[in-house]
């Protein structure tokens, strides 16, 4: 069974193709960091446009020497992401479909994030626990099997790569901040400014980066030198933004017992974040485990890997299902 992953949610443009024999492949990405760079965050319409240029030659990249009549069903982004993104990415899996006569499956992004290390690992078995830090999303989930998921802890606010990124921007760093502000912490002192860890010493797992944000700006702004200071400030962010995981992190490790735990987007690149974890397998005697970065950030292996898991459900084919909006819980 050959199945084509299509992945146009947020600003990458991704398609894939997954055989249940042979495993991934083909697999092509185009970022639109670059040029959302200069609006210093992802501009909604322009994703959606962009998404229409590039996404033929991304699919005949992905295709290779392969023929598209070869392929069995379409799986593709359906939510949660940006309605007019979405879209495209559907209204071409619809297309594909019209034209082949192969079934289309609509897929959730988030649950095809906590499938994807299956992409790279074979020794990985439910239960685990997924650590899920982007741009967009910071979640803790507890992945007991296909479907069944519970999510333990997520951000009441900003995703972590959000604060990155707006604390990235109010030292003028380029976007997106995260890689920005790790390089120019390396020569800072993370113990100059003293910020919050929010929620950090709350009985729950969840969440919170607005606020220390916040707590950024005002530093700065009684900052008399701040370009002298911007590695002391990225530093003392890093460090209370990471603090603030690494503790959640362990609090869902010792209350359900689970001996695995996997990381997966954008932020889980960061090198103070790997080091904690790297303590933290040692610490707590458990397997932590970073897919290659390509299937921990936005990519379209995942979505097919996760659609040929899945059936058609024939009496939805050629329905919109696009969901902007789309809690875990309703998988
Ligand atoms: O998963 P991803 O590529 O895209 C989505 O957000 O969907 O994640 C991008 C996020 C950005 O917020 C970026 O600043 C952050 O991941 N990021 C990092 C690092 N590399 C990327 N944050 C902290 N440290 C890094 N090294
Ligand atoms: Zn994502």
């Amino acid at each position: 069974m050959l199945t084509l992953g299509i992945e146009t949610s947020c600003d990458e443009t991704a398609v894939a193709l997954y055989d249940s024999e042979e495993g991934l492949v083909g697999e092509s990405v185009f970022s639109q960091i670059d040029m959302h760079a200069e609006y210093g965050g992802v501009v909604p319409e322009l994703a959606s446009r962009d998404h229409c240029l590039k996404i033929i030659s991304v699919l005949e990249d992905a295709l290779g020497a392969r023929n598209i009549s070869e392929i069995d069903q379409i799986a593709y982004t359906s939510g949660p992401g940006l309605l007019g993104a979405l879209l495209v990415g559907e209204s071409f899996a619809h297309g594909l479909s019209a034209g082949l006569g192969k079934p289309t499956i609509p897929v959730h992004h988030l649950e095809a994030h906590l499938m994807a290390p299956a992409l790279d690992f074979d020794d990985i078995g439910f239960p685990f626990i997924s650590l899920l830090v982007s741009g967009g999303h910071s979640l803790i989930i507890d992945v007991k099997g296909l479907g069944d998921y519970t999510i333990l802890g997520e951000s009441q606010d900003d995703a972590v790569g959000e604060a990155f990124d707006k604390v990235g921007k109010l030292l003028n760093l380029p976007y997106p901040g995260g890689p920005h502000i790790e390089r120019i912490a390396r020569d800072g002192d993370p113990k100059k400014f003293n910020y919050p860890r929010p929620m950090m010493h709350s009985d729950n797992l969840n969440l919170s980066f607005s606020g220390l944000k916040t707590a950024v700006l005002y530093s700065i702004r009684d900052i008399e030198n701040l370009e002298e200071h911007i590695p002391d400030v990225a530093a003392s962010f890093q460090r209370a933004a990471i603090d603030v995981l690494v503790s959640k992190i362990k609090k869902s490790l010792i209350q359900t017992n689970r001996d695995t735990l996997i990381l997966a987007g954008g932020v889980a690149a960061n090198g103070l974040l790997r080091d904690e974890m790297s303590k933290l397998k040692d610490e707590l005697n458990i397997k932590v485990r970073y897919p290659a970065m390509k299937h921990c950030t936005d990519n379209a292996a995942m979505i097919a890997y996760l659609g040929s898991l899945k059936t058609p459900d024939m009496t939805t084919q050629g329905n919109s299902n696009a969901r902007p909006r789309w809690p875990l819980n309703e998988v």
